[in-house]
């Protein structure tokens, strides 16, 4: 059980700045995700917190205690990494022993957390395994085990699922969940790379970006309404289409003339000021309709690609620029080569002034 408070902190190494002023609480029981681009600094603030790396500028509390000078083992935190290196010579049973062996716990305190941990994860059958008997995921969860049988307050995870293949990373995500759901007190901090982790196991999740936090907030609200076109394009793949254009009316609705021939309308209200000033409509691939009336989108699909369920169109307005695209439920092969008209229900249709969401002036 533990809260976690971050004021002001930040990190550099030497005179490189690489985290400046985050500020975060965390509630105990949640799981946040940390999720942004290759070199954003989220193991960094994982580490930072873990204490395993100097914290440079702020203050990290956990429950109410400053602990920027505590050292790691004292913190009550656990940390599983990416790569989990298990002891290659000692058994399942005493890979997840070690830490409490060496902590000096009693033989019957050791076997009760073991055995706690190995029923957790479903792992009793194979406490006396070597790790090479193991399959990726059954080691995956012995380094997890590793971390519940010092039954710590706060776990960290830095891409845990990262080095399985597809189809064990869904069945890992899917234990992970039902792992935060057997143990509701315990807080967790999640770093992944993974759309689809961030959005189904997170309480919330951080979009970290530009040294700072781009954006905090429960996975769909960040889907909704996203503060900014850094969050509105790395959350949802593809990502939220950015077109350029004009205030033409303002209001409780809103119409943009696009550059080229498209109008969208949206439901985000403006201010008769805001006429005639350049903006971005956002819009999701998935949420472009088929339309015979008027269209945010009027063209020729240059590329089609059919996955099954949906059908995405590419749209190339010009060569070097970003395609368009847009996501049909369905298959659509027949739309390659063909001009088709598209638009979106004005309650989907984001504005963006200057990069920031109009939806938070
Ligand atoms: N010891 C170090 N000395 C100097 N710079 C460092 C050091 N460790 C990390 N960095 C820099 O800090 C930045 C953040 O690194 P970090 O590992 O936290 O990124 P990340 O968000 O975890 O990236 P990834 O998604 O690739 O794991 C990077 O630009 C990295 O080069
Ligand atoms: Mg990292």
């Amino acid at each position: 059980m533990a809260n976690l408070k971050l004021s002001g902190v930040a990190k550099s190494y030497g005179n490189v700045e690489v985290l400046k002023d985050i500020n975060l609480e965390i509630e105990t029981g949640e799981l946040v995700v940390f999720v942004g681009p290759s070199g954003c600094g989220k193991s960094t603030l994982l580490r930072m917190i873990a204490g395993l790396e100097r914290i440079s500028g702020g203050t990290l509390e956990i429950d109410d205690q400053r602990m920027n000078d505590v050292p790691p083992s004292q913190r009550g935190i656990a940390m599983v990494f990416q790569s989990y290196a298990l002891y290659p010579h000692m058994t399942v049973r005493d890979n997840m022993a070690f830490a409490l062996k060496i902590a000096k716990k009693t033989k019957d305190e050791i076997t009760a957390a073991v055995e706690k941990a190995a029923r957790i994860l479903q792992l009793e059958d194979y406490l006396d395994r070597l790790p090479k008997a193991l399959s990726g995921g059954q080691r995956q969860r012995v380094a997890i085990g590793r971390a519940i049988v010092r039954d710590p307050k706060v776990y960290l995870f830095d891409e845990p699922l990262s080095n399985l293949d597809a189809a064990l990373r869904v069945a890992t995500r899917i234990e992970i969940a039902q792992l935060k759901e057997a143990m509701p007190e315990s807080t967790m901090i999640y770093v992944t790379h993974d759309q689809v982790e961030a959005m189904t196991l997170a309480s919330r999740i951080v979009v970290l970006a530009n040294k700072g936090i781009a954006q905090v907030g429960t996975p769909l609200e960040l889907y909704e309404r996203p503060e900014n076109e850094f969050v509105a394009q790395f959350i949802g793949s593809p990502a939220m289409n950015l077109l350029p254009g004009r205030v033409i009316k303002t209001g409780a609705q809103t119409t943009v003339q696009l550059q080229g021939e498209g109008v969208a309308v949206s439901d985000i209200a403006t201010v008769a000021d805001d006429l005639g000033k350049p903006v971005n409509v956002g819009v999701r691939p998935e949420d472009f309709v088929l339309t015979d009336g008027p269209a945010v989108l009027d063209g020729k699909v240059d590329i089609v690609e059919a996955l099954g369920e949906v059908t995405l169109l590419y749209f190339v307005p010009e060569r070097g620029q970003d395609p368009i695209i847009a996501k049909l439920p369905g298959i659509h092969g027949e739309l390659r080569g063909n001009s088709v008209k598209l638009t979106a229900d004005p309650s989907k249709v984001h504005l963006f002034m200057d990069g920031k969401s109009l939806l938070y002036r």
